[in-house]
Formats: C-alpha cells, sequence, structure tokens
C-alpha cells in the first residue's frame, strides 16, 4: 500500500494491524500502530524514514514498485529507534552509497545499531537540504524523545514530519485526522505522551515555541506512527502546549490491587466518600493487577490527584502496585497530590511504603494515609468513607 499525500509527497510505510506490545511489554498498542515512510520527489528524490526491521523486506519490495531505488538521492533518519530504522540494512544493501542525513547523534546511534559504515550526513538546526523548487529544513528535536531526534521540514508542501512527535499508535487505513473517530486519536495521542512524553515537558513547550517563532507556513503534521494531521494540524502542537503544563483534568484515580478483596472494598468506599462530598469529580478505579498498565498511567496524567492501596504482603506491598509506582516514579509527573491506603493483618507496612513512593515519585501527599485490618467492618468503612469526604476538605479548590 502506498498513496499520495501532496503533489511531491508519497506515502510509502507500513501498518502493522497486529502488533499489541512495544519497547518490549512496556506500551500496549491496542490498535496496532502504523510506521510512516515518506518519499518525497522534486528534481532530488528523498526517502524519509523507514519502518521496522519485520517488516524491511516487504517495505523494500514496495519501494521498488514506487522507484527505481537507484533514483532515490538522500535518506534522511530523523531517528534511530529501531521502529524508524530498522529497515535500513535491508535498503542500503541495495543502495550502499546513498547518503543518509541524520542528527549527530543519530548517526552515533545507527552505527551502533547497525554497525555499518554508511554514508551519513551530519545535520543541525537551520541546515538545508536543496531538492528543486523545494527544499528540506532541519530542526534537531533532542529529546523528544531520544537524544537523536529530528524534524524534517519541506518548504512549497508546508509539511512537518516530526517523527514519534504528534504520532500515536493507531492503525487507521483512514490515515487522515479528519477522516477517522476523533475519540479514539486523541485517546492514542494523550496515551502516547503521558507515557512518553512526560517526562519531557519543558523540552516540549521549547520545540513548540521555537516551531511556532519560525512561523512557517504549515499545511500537514507528518508523525512517524499513526494519522496524518491535516484539518487544522496546529491543532495537536497546541494539545501538546496543554499537556506539557503539568495538565490535569477533575479527575480522582484510585489504584489498587489487593488478596481477599478487602483492599478493594476500601478502595470503593473512598470513592463512595469523594463523591458524596463533590459529585461533579471523575474518579476512576483500577485493580492495577488486572488492568493495562500503559492505561492506568494515561489516567494518571489527567488526574488531579491519584490514590494507591494495596495488602501488606511480607512487609511490603503487592507485586502489581510496586510496578505501577516505578512506572509513574520514572514519568515524574509533576503538580499532583496522593495518598495511600490498604489493608493489613499484623505488620501492616503497605500504606507507609506507598506514601514514601509517592514522594519520591513527585507526588504531593495529603496525608499518611488510610490502613484497616483485615476485612473492613460497617466502622472501618466509614472510615474509609470519612477519608474520602476530608479529601475534598485537604485539596480544597484543587479538585474542584
Ligand atoms: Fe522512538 Fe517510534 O520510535
Amino acid at each position: 500500500m502506498s498513496f499520495k499525500i501532496s503533489d511531491k509527497v508519497d506515502w510509502v510505510g507500513k501498518i502493522d494491524w497486529e502488533i499489541r506490545d512495544y519497547h518490549g511489554k512496556e506500551y500496549s498498542t491496542h490498535k496496532g500502530t502504523s510506521y510512516n515512510s515518506y518519499l518525497v520527489r522534486d528534481e532530488k528524490t528523498v526517502l524519509i524514514d523507514t519502518v521496522w526491521e519485520p517488516f524491511g523486506k516487504e517495505f523494500v519490495s514496495n519501494l521498488k514498485k514506487e522507484i527505481d531505488l537507484n533514483k532515490i538521492d538522500y535518506i534522511i533518519a530523523n531517528h534511530s529507534e529501531v521502529d524508524h530504522s530498522g529497515a535500513l540494512p535491508e535498503l542500503m544493501r541495495e543502495i550502499p552509497n546513498t547518503p543518509i542525513y541524520c542528527t549527530k547523534n543519530g548517526a552515533k546511534f545507527l552505527k551502533a545499531h547497525y554497525h555499518k559504515d554508511w554514508n551519513f550526513i551530519v545535520v543541525k538546526t537551520g541546515d538545508t537540504l536543496d531538492l528543486g523548487k523545494s527544499k528540506l529544513v532541519f530542526i534537531e528535536a533532542r529529546m523528544l524523545h531520544w537524544p537523536d531526534s529530528m524534524f524534517t521540514y519541506l518548504t512549497g508542501e508546508n509539511i512537518l514530519f516530526s517523527n514519534d512527535a504528534f504520532g500515536q499508535h493507531y492503525a487507521s487505513e483512514l490515515m487522515y485526522n479528519d477522516k477517522v473517530d476523533n475519540a479514539e486519536l486523541f485517546q492514542e495521542a494523550i496515551k502516547y505522551y503521558a507515557n512518553i512524553l512526560t517526562p519531557f515537558n519543558a523540552l516540549v513547550i521549547k520545540k513548540i515555541e521555537e516551531i511556532l517563532s519560525l512561523n512557517l507556513p504549515l499545511d500537514m503534521i507528518c508523525p512517524s506512527h499513526g494519522i496524518i494531521w491535516k484539518e487544522n494540524p496546529l491543532q495537536i502542537a497546541n494539545k501538546y502546549m496543554e499537556w506539557a503544563k503539568d495538565y490535569k483534568e477533575n479527575q480522582v484515580t484510585i489504584i489498587y490491587d489487593t488478596m481477599w478483596n478487602a483492599t478493594r472494598i476500601m478502595a470503593e468506599a473512598i470513592a463512595d466518600g469523594i463523591k458524596e462530598v463533590n459529585k461533579d469529580i471523575t474518579i476512576k478505579i483500577f485493580n492495577s493487577s488486572k488492568n493495562d498498565k500503559n492505561d492506568i498511567v494515561t489516567e494518571v496524567f489527567k488526574s488531579k490527584m491519584v490514590l494507591v492501596g494495596s495488602s501488606t504482603i511480607n512487609n511490603g506491598v503487592l507485586s502489581s502496585t510496586a510496578a505501577i509506582l516505578e512506572m509513574i516514579k520514572g514519568l515524574g509527573f509533576k503538580g499532583k497530590k496522593a495518598a495511600a491506603f490498604g489493608s493489613y493483618g499484623w505488620s501492616g507496612e503497605s500504606v507507609k511504603i506507598i506514601t514514601e513512593e509517592l514522594k519520591k515519585a513527585g507526588f504531593e501527599t495529603i496525608n499518611d494515609g488510610i490502613r484497616e485490618m483485615w476485612n473492613p467492618d460497617e466502622v472501618a468503612l466509614d472510615r474509609c468513607k470519612d477519608f474520602g469526604k476530608s479529601i475534598e476538605k485537604i485539596i480544597g479548590e484543587t479538585i474542584k
């Protein structure tokens, strides 16, 4: 499959309908993904990015139907991660001397991945490449999301090839934002941002401000995953600006794991207490051992407050609680409040451990949490409800 996206540009990538895990098992792709590669034909011909290695042969074979490979003058590698560079070995076997334009780190990383002495041309922000009537302008995008990341802008067609930025793991043959279900599209876009770009919020703001200050005409943003932003392409840049500023909706997320249901019952009683005081708050409840961790992180991203609960086991917390706390810690959320809860039988360390972990993860813990022994009775459940009600009092206006 290939299709024309503008006078000079064809999409020549690969839609991966079946992939469900990314980065090993670190990112769930419920809706598949695509590896977007673009062929630009002016007086010179350029290939921008490739696809993941398992599709390398198919990619090169399809590309041959589009163009005599020897007519490709330049290759642009916006990012060295294998989902975009994986087909390079297959392609470079056919056209070994074709120059590959990338950042300094891009050349270093591609050499370390493939151990080939390809003809790398290192570029930096503001460098250009003449194609005839149009030209490419390179914009380094360090840490969005790797040190080698780069955007490439095509003049004349007014297209920003943004690689991972503004992308979504979302397979759809419709390919444009004005064609697909926008609820699905933005859910995948925010999940991508929450799970991958949160640590780089400050850099996201800086980079978008830099791009906007260039006043480049922009007809399309073409990321390397998912659909192309054609209708009002800047809407996704504006969303990124919103998400990068310690984004919060009127939401509390409750995450728990439980051995014999006592911690689950506590979670639900706390939720009842919050709801009793404030009916407008969205409360989402997840058992961390039964729900997808990236979906939970996406909800944490949207929340003003997070409550984390676990039974105590072996003087510690349940393994799914430890895993989600570790994940949240790595993302470095800012400006969110949190508290812990959990049931216990005798030693009861879980609440203290969770509170400490939440602090280390950058959350403002609003109290020492609540713990109940064994199976909570009516009195204990009232305490949990009161704990929920007190959350409203403690964080006041911030969750209204
Ligand atoms: Fe950073 Fe889509 O790879």
